[in-house]
């Protein structure tokens, strides 16, 4: 292995202790992946069989994913593109933090319309607009959020302000605060939600799709949805958890952080989608909606309760509050590479790069409204919402980590990914890192080559 040509660097903030590094990293994966997408994708695809194919991507594939991407940032404490430089000098995977750098702008562009969504739906619960909803007047509220011409760009630009603030503050006083207090909180009121939601009529059809377990809707296109929705979720494929990884404290234990963060993760996921299915099946809705099911089921589970406005505007605020961590990690990757390897101070490159993603965010948002301009480009049959949500999670990541699993387990001295892995030996984990070295050689990308040729329809399964 070469040794790390570690150029004089600024000295590189850390978070400050184990728990920090835990919730910041959770904080990244948690987010609207889990309160808006994970729900409406588990709706579009049938339910519980995609739900289980779903666990075992995340099990072998993303969990060890995790490892590598946590293993190479640690191990070189650098950004996503810096990373691979020092590790393999001159050579060509740097491109893989090149295009993390890509998938990056791409997510935001839609990721940030979304978020401005939540942003005017907390507005909208504080000043009562939502108060007593009925089914049709909240998707008549959702509409009118998220296809017009004005108001969505407003509000995406609001949440570019914010992500842009906190990233100017660094990532010790921006990232570890927020997540440490706030996503404790996020995952009671969820819970809040759960315990009404089970009182609702539909609540037992709800929780029946959700798990029942039926093969017969499952086709390639599914299977890589679950895969793309993994690696969405976990925030993997592009060099997030690397760029954290860099972050992350020596004594980090990196085998363990991965199952930690993605158990909790899959638990949020599995919160939210048990409020929000009771509700459309109580309310007839249909499970496959799509992008509104979140914004058009919420509003009814609190809307008959006492103290109902405030519990919904708690929700909302709190879902604002994950959405914005997980983009503080987004466009962290661009901002550390853009300052480390560019030369940008980091204050110029959140600047340079929100700009950037504000401008073409503003297409994914005018594309949402079907009869306006923008939203009749079609590329690829695709809207510009969609072409950057499927082109970035089902292609970009599954690729990204494909190549970081081969890399980390072809191209990496087995020796000294052992000695980081286990904390040169202050770990007692021969075993766990003979199986996740085994996975990440023989399962992962096997797993992920059939996925990703048979949701492209190249091979049938
Ligand atoms: N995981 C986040 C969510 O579920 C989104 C996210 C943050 C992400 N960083 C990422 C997705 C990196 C892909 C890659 O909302």
């Amino acid at each position: 292995m070469a040794e790390l040509n570690t150029k004089p660097t600024k000295k590189r903030e850390t978070f400050s202790t184990g728990l920090a590094v835990f919730f910041a990293t959770l904080g990244s994966a948690v987010g609207l992946g889990n309160i808006w997408k994970f729900p409406y994708i588990v709706g579009s695809n049938g339910g519980g069989a995609f739900l289980l194919i779903y666990f075992i991507c995340v099990i072998f594939v993303g969990i060890p994913v995790m490892v590598c991407e946590l293993y190479i940032g640690r191990k070189t404490r650098s950004n996503a593109v810096g990373a691979f430089k020092k590790l393999r000098p001159g050579t060509a995977w740097k491109g893989i933090g090149g295009m993390g750098v890509a998938a990056a702008f791409l997510i935001m562009f839609f990721y940030s319309d979304v978020s401005g969504w939540v942003y005017s739906y907390v507005f909208k619960s504080i000043t009562g607009k939502l108060n007593g909803v009925t089914p049709n007047t909240a998707k008549v509220v959702f509409e009118t959020t998220s296809s017009g011409a004005i108001l969505p760009i407003v509000w995406q630009g609001i949440v570019f302000i914010v992500v842009a603030a906190i990233l100017i503050a660094g990532v010790k006083n921006g990232i570890e605060r927020i997540t440490k207090t706030l996503l404790p909180i996020l995952f009671i009121l969820i819970i809040i939600c759960d315990i009404r939601a089970f009182t609702l009529p539909g609540a037992r059809d709800g929780l029946k799709f959700l798990y029942n377990i039926d093969f017969t809707k499952v086709n390639g296109g599914v299977i890589l949805a679950a895969l793309g929705l993994a690696f969405f979720k976990l925030s993997l494929g592009m060099g997030t958890m690397i760029t954290y990884g860099s972050y992350f404290t020596e004594d980090n234990n990196l085998l363990h952080t991965p199952i930690k963060v993605a158990l909790s993760d899959v638990v949020v996921s599995l919160l939210a989608g048990m409020a929000i299915f009771p509700v459309v099946f109580t309310f007839k809705m249909e499970p496959s909606s799509g992008s509104g099911l979140l914004f058009t089921t919420i509003p009814l589970v609190f809307s008959k309760l006492p103290l109902g406005n405030l519990l919904l505007a708690s929700f909302f605020i709190l879902t604002a509050i994950a959405a914005t961590t997980a983009m503080i990690s987004l466009v962290e990757v661009p901002v550390a590479y853009f300052s480390e390897e560019k030369g940008m101070s980091r204050r110029n490159a959140v600047i340079f790069t929100v700009i950037i993603m504000f401008i073409f965010g503003t297409l994914a948002t005018l594309s949402v409204n079907s009869s306006s301009f923008i939203g009749n480009i079609k590329i690829l049959g695709y809207g510009f919402f969609d072409l950057f949500d499927k082109t970035s999670s089902n292609i970009l990541l599954p690729i990204g980590g494909l190549l970081i699993a081969i890399f980390v387990g072809y191209f990496i001295k087995k020796d000294d990914l052992k000695n980081e892995l286990m904390n040169n030996g202050k770990l007692n984990s021969a075993v766990k890192f003979d199986l996740f070295y085994f996975i990440i050689r023989y399962i992962s990308p096997i797993l992920l080559i059939i996925v990703f040729l048979s949701g492209l329809g190249i091979i049938k399964l």
